[in-house]
């Protein structure tokens, strides 16, 4: 074994915000429909929604849920999924090249927020969608009663408005594959103008306006720079995306959260610098509000696509301990940014990349990636400390640790990243004069590659850890890609 990796917490960085603990809902594949939504399954509630699927999002530890898209939003018109539903539109989806039945909207979406527990998080269309439609869905959702639109909510069954606090401008406007693709500029002034309405409707809301789809577009930096300049008084949190996957090289892959600590320092950096520019007082803060382990070759599934159906089996990935890993490790600098990132959200949450599968008749299941996030959630309202390591050893260990607001107990999180070696940690949590370790789990398999599946669900799930605590000091071994969290007292 290589020397024992020295780490001690370094830095206070700030509290993690609830809302870093997010998810996405897309209609997409089978995200919505035998995802969410699934009437005639036997864990269905009486709205139609799996109960499994609903007991495993409370379990993961899920905040707030982006919806409806992604990319699907920038064609969709929400008025197709409110009413009776017999009388809701078919139409086809040129996102993902699919027939949308429209059997699920916004009063369902809404609706399944409050069986989940977390907080709802809706996209406008400012694609192919103007800021007309926008407003609509604002007075349907939001407005108590006595106007056609908030009446016709009262009339579909919800009598109380939704109250929906957080609004997306659109979706990915800078990716030429996004509906309504435009210029910076033409996005900018379509955010503004609705923006503008919008808040006189209601000043309080909180507006996120279109980041960059990927660190990797050329318009990074620029594209961030124009909208925020045009937008910055009118909005509350900048979006960025991000997605990563093993493009053949594993060592690299596991070291993915180097890119994203780059990645949102780089925007931080950016919205810094046009709150400078632009003398403005606001105070704009990071929603990444997309950030999974994603093989983009899946979306070869959808160019050729030609026979349009519903809710095909599409962007179904199945992670491995690997992918779980690196889930990790993007949520550990998701912590060390908490400061200027307000909210995250994984993309997405069942069945299409997500971290929860349901397969029609058979209990929902835990996928790899579950664990690492269901872990780190905890963390939600901690205070963040970052980890300096005095030595590596050989290995490639990370640590972000975070304390519970009364100060009575932490969570350490730990990974280790290399392929070969194994980590001996020694962490110094003198400073919190820890008495026990209550809890120690790590996520490991001999091979990388193992997946859970639905007929062997718990092939790669925590399993005890052994530790030692001596004078503040704890001691534990990281095999090479494994990931740990260690709960002190
Ligand atoms: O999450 C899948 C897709 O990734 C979303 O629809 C889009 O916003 C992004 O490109």
């Amino acid at each position: 074994p290589a020397a024992p990796v020295r780490l001690r917490p370094a830095r206070r960085i700030g509290t993690a915000n609830p809302r870093l603990f997010g998810s996405f809902v897309e209609h997409l594949g089978r995200g919505v429909y035998g995802g969410l939504y699934a009437p005639g399954d036997p864990s269905a509630t009486p709205e139609g929604f799996r109960g499994d699927v609903l007991e495993l999002v409370r379990e993961l530890g899920v905040t707030v849920v982006r919806y409806p898209g992604g990319n699907f939003v920038s064609g969709y018109d929400w008025r197709d999924g409110v009413g009776p539903r017999d009388a809701r539109p078919r139409r086809l989806d040129l996102a993902w090249k699919t027939v949308e039945p429209n059997t699920f909207g916004t009063d369902e979406f809404v609706a399944w927020c409050r069986h989940a527990g977390v907080e709802p998080m809706l996209a406008l269309n400012l694609g192919l969608g103007d800021a007309r439609s926008a407003l609509g869905l604002l007075e349907y959702a939001n407005h108590p009663g006595g106007t056609t639109l908030s009446d016709a909510r009262v009339a579909n069954g919800s009598p109380e408005p939704h109250d929906v606090r957080l609004w997306c401008l659109g979706n990915e406007a800078d990716g030429p594959w996004q509906l309504g693709h435009s210029s910076a500029a033409a996005y900018a002034e379509r955010a503004a103008v609705t923006a503008a309405a919008m808040r006189r409707f209601d000043p309080a809301l909180e507006l996120v306006v279109v980041g960059s789809s990927h660190e990797r577009m050329p318009t990074f930096g620029t594209w961030e720079r124009e909208v925020l300049t045009r937008t910055i008084d009118l909005v509350d949190h900048l979006s960025c995306h991000i997605y990563f996957y093993d493009e053949g090289d594993r060592a690299r892959f596991l070291r993915s959260s180097d890119m994203l600590d780059r990645f949102l320092d780089d925007v931080a950096a950016t919205i810094a610098h046009v709150r400078a520019a632009t003398r403005s007082e606001r105070d704009v803060s990071i929603s990444l509000d997309e950030w999974n382990v994603w093989n983009y070759t899946s979306y070869d599934e959808i160019e050729p696509r030609r026979v349009f159906e519903e809710a095909p089996r599409i962007l179904e990935e199945q992670y491995t301990l690997a992918d779980a890993v690196v889930v990790g490790t993007l949520l550990q600098s998701i912590l060390r940014h908490a400061d200027v990132v307000a909210i995250a959200a994984m993309a997405q949450l069942v069945n299409v990349i997500g971290p929860i599968r349901a397969e029609p008749g058979r209990p929902a299941w835990r996928q790899t990636t579950f664990h690492p996030f269901a872990a780190v959630a905890r963390s939600a309202g901690h205070t963040v400390l970052d980890t300096a390591a005095d030595a590596t050893g050989g290995a490639d260990a990370t640590c972000v640790v975070t304390v519970s607001p009364g100060g009575d107990h932490a969570l350490v999180h730990l990974a280790n990243r290399s392929t070969t070696t194994a980590a001996d940690i020694a962490l110094d949590l003198r400073e919190l004069a820890p008495r026990s370790v209550e809890h120690a789990e790590l996520l490991w398999a001999p091979d990388p590659a193992a997946t859970n599946t639905v007929d062997d669900p718990d092939a790669v799930v925590p399993r005890p850890l052994d530790t030692r605590l001596d004078d503040g000091t704890l001691a534990l071994r990281l095999p090479p890609v494994s990931w740990a969290t260690v709960r002190v007292r």
